[in-house]
């Protein structure tokens, strides 16, 4: 059982391999938090000595003794307007105007499987072997229930959390704000670590010493986002990659975002998570319930590695639900930066031809195949071959290509019109504006009100009949703006705040959908590259660009931001030519390719522009990689070592029978030292040989001496060079 209530105790224990997570029901039906952290026993509430603290006020029932104040309490889902001035989880306008929201205990259900949410994605018990519990707790003045829903998978110690507002009373109710999650880590002291960027610049990490007042990551782009990634851990100030205590925060959500973290005037930390309450509300009518889409939560006392592997392994088993997840991805080509916009059919075939050359699975055409699209101004919403570029259609290039022995992949971006578009000028009223006002534009192109069931039912149409009369085996994606003008000329004047949101249950419908009738195409998400790289896509999707920056060594960064959340085999990683197009760096093929390697490796060049020996190259990398695919997708990920020089990092197979050691240069300096790195999670009574792959010589070490001693390489010298160690036990 890995939850337990102990009704004489009136205490709710959620318990996983290593975690133990706890709440108890107070006498006035308070639902208050006592504890996430390591296996432990007891009740926890002893931890909270009664504090009379001015200006923190008391409910009525206690107005003698003071000693109890929600302000100074830890809540496992805080109010608003009734006395906790720190972050508020639930805030409503109950009919009649008043504001804010009083949650207090009414019952509690504990069932075997795991909770679903109605148009949202969420983990599955993919195994049979997790649990739920719902606590419903109920504001009677306001005539509203909220089911606090946790999902419990004790052997992956993963707590997922969702929230369910019912209105149960008699007439309408609006939400202004309704949480995900609400965690109060009472004692400590942390630091917030979070993954900030910019379109060609992701996920870039960023650690800081958590100080009072809210921090912030969040989105109001409709998606979520170059700017702030979603997912964000809290870490003891001391902790490290192999030691401390580290929360990891992950939304499964795809739209905007918000997680704030504060610390209050008793140094005390709350977390509350979900959607973005910023120009968000929802009307309840009586008798309907509102979803707070989930959040995956996990807690590791062993450092910031433990705490990515947690996530690592429950993603592509738990919660991504495509057939690719666990299976092996095609090597493919993909045509923008070989093309861009500028190709005919003929040009498109010696591409792929190229792509056969050097061994890849699959061709992909990329963005220019539709309509009159000859550059990003037009014909977005126009899903028709482009009649000169593509003078039969799609079928003739799509059997020129399979009789290549390459599987077809093309590229969409369905969510998006432009106004030079025959959708457009037919359904001018289905793009987002404000009435009366110019919208914003980006790239030329505005975007689709996807809350609207007749839009989403036209992309789905398109979508469908695209891969029913082709043999399309991949799909790419593409979200390439922000939401502005969030307004649809089909809800009525006091919902419009639920536009957004209805737009990401619109996307996620239709995702759905697809994904369930074309289980066999292989779906790629991608925002721009990692504009919407969050766990709510991958639900759906088992990989997403992780950015429009292929140069290895800014990938370097971008990538090792995505390992603290993401697993490799959800990360889209291209070798391009050299010199970069996004920054103009030079660097070797090697460091391309092995930086590609760490993820689902593809291509995006023009075969036709390398030498021979590349060409030999990228045929022996390619027949390499399949070989260690199946210790890069479900090997263990260390981050080894990064600085201004180098960055490192490492796949250890679940057996510990292989390993791979990437080191890639960053910088170089005059009279260089040679390279000193600690290999980790190996057996250290294991006997290892490591083959460099530039000598080819095999040498023997225990496991031991490369994980204590570690491993000494020569200095580099020259442009981003690297160096790649094979690694196989005895
Ligand atoms: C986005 C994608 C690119 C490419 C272009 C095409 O920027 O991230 O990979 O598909 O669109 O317009």
């Amino acid at each position: 059982m890995s939850i337990i209530y102990d009704a004489g105790q009136r205490l709710i224990t959620l318990k996983t391999a290593n975690t133990v997570y706890q709440m108890g029901i107070d006498p006035l039906g308070a639902l208050l938090h006592y504890y996430y952290g390591p296996r432990a026993e007891g009740n926890f509430g002893y931890l909270y000595l009664p504090r009379d603290c001015g200006f923190s006020p008391n409910p009525y029932e206690m107005r003698e003794g003071r000693g109890w104040s929600p302000d100074t309490l830890p809540q496992e889902y805080s109010g608003s307007n009734s006395g906790d001035y720190r972050l508020s989880s639930l805030e409503l306008i109950a009919a009649g105007g008043a504001y804010g929201a009083l949650l207090r205990y009414k019952s509690h259900k504990i069932s075997d499987g795991k909770y679903e949410l109605e148009g949202l994605p969420a983990a599955f018990d993919g195994q049979g072997e997790a649990q739920t519990l719902a606590v419903t707790l109920e504001d009677r003045a306001a005539g509203v229930e909220a089911e606090l829903l946790y999902g419990v998978y004790e052997a992956r110690d993963v707590i997922t959390r969702a929230v369910r507002i019912k209105n149960t009373g008699e007439k309408a109710v609006r939400i202004e704000k309704a949480a995900s999650l609400c965690l109060d880590i009472p004692f400590g002291s942390w630091d917030h670590l979070h993954f900030h960027g910019r379109h060609a610049m992701e996920m870039q990490p960023e650690r800081s010493p958590l100080l009072h007042g809210i921090h912030t990551i969040s989105s109001g782009r409709g998606a979520s986002g170059h700017q702030h990634n979603p997912f964000s851990i809290l870490c003891g100030r001391e902790a490290d990659e192999d030691s401390g205590f580290c929360y990891g925060f992950m939304p499964v959500y795809s739209g905007n975002h918000r997680t704030d973290t504060e610390l209050d005037q008793a140094d005390s930390v709350r977390v509350v998570s979900g959607i973005n309450h910023e120009g968000f509300s929802w009307l309840l009518e009586p008798g309907e319930s509102f979803e707070a889409p989930e959040v995956l939560m996990a807690f590791s006392r062993d450092g910031l590695t433990a705490l990515s592997h947690i996530f690592h392994f429950f993603i592509p088993r738990f919660l991504c639900r495509s057939k690719y997840a666990l299976k092996e991805r095609p090597v493919l080509l993909n045509s923008w930066e070989a093309a861009y916009f500028d190709w005919d059919e003929e040009k498109i075939v010696n591409i792929a031809k190229g792509a056969a050359a050097l061994g890849a699975d699959m061709f992909v055409l990329d963005d220019g195949w539709f309509g009159r699209r000859d550059d990003d101004k037009r014909s977005l919403g126009d899903w028709y071959p482009h009649k000169e570029k593509l003078p039969g259609g799609l079928a003739p290039l799509i059997r020129r290509v399979n009789d290549e022995d390459l599987r077809f992949g093309l590229w969409v971006e369905p969510e998006m019109v432009n106004e030079d578009s025959d959708l457009f000028r037919e359904h001018p009223d289905w793009a987002l504006r404000v009435p009366g006002r110019k919208p914003a534009i980006s790239r030329d192109q505005l975007v689709l009100d996807l809350s609207r069931p007749e839009v989403c039912g036209w992309m789905y149409d398109t979508l469908s009949s695209l891969l029913r009369e082709h043999k399309i085996e991949y799909v790419k994606w593409d979200m390439n703006r922000s939401l502005s003008d969030v307004f649809s000329n089909t809800l009525p004047e006091g919902r419009q705040g639920e536009t957004a949101h209805r737009y990401v249950l619109g996307l996620y419908s239709v995702m759905g959908r697809l994904v369930k009738e074309f289980p066999d195409v292989l779906f790629e998400g991608c925002a721009g590259g990692g504009g919407r790289f969050d766990a709510g896509i991958l639900a759906y999707f088992p990989q997403i660009w992780a950015s429009d920056n292929t140069d290895p060594i800014a990938r370097l960064s971008i990538q090792r931001g995505l390992s603290y959340g993401y697993p490799a085999c959800t990360v889209s990683a291209h070798v391009s030519a050299s010199p970069n197009h996004q920054t103009g760096r030079t660097t070797p093929l090697e460091t391309r390719t092995a930086v590609a390697m760490a993820g689902v490796l593809g291509y995006e060049l023009d075969p036709a522009a390398l030498s021979k020996e590349e060409m030999e190259q990228i045929r022996a990398d390619i027949a390499r990689y399949r070989k260690l695919w199946p210790l890069i997708q479900k090997g263990h990920y260390f981050r080894l070592a990064d600085n201004g020089l180098y960055s490192a990092w490492q796949f250890v197979s679940e057996e510990r029978q292989q390993a791979l050691v990437s080191v890639a240069a960053r910088g170089t300096e005059g009279n260089p030292k040679p390279l000193h790195i600690r290999l980790k999670g190996l057996d250290p009574e294991g006997v290892y040989t490591i083959a460099e792959d530039s000598s080819g010589t095999k040498r023997e070490y225990t496991g031991s001496a490369l994980m204590y001693a570690g491993y000494t390489l020569p200095p580099f010298t020259g442009d981003y060079p690297c160096a790649v160690l094979y690694i196989s036990r005895k």
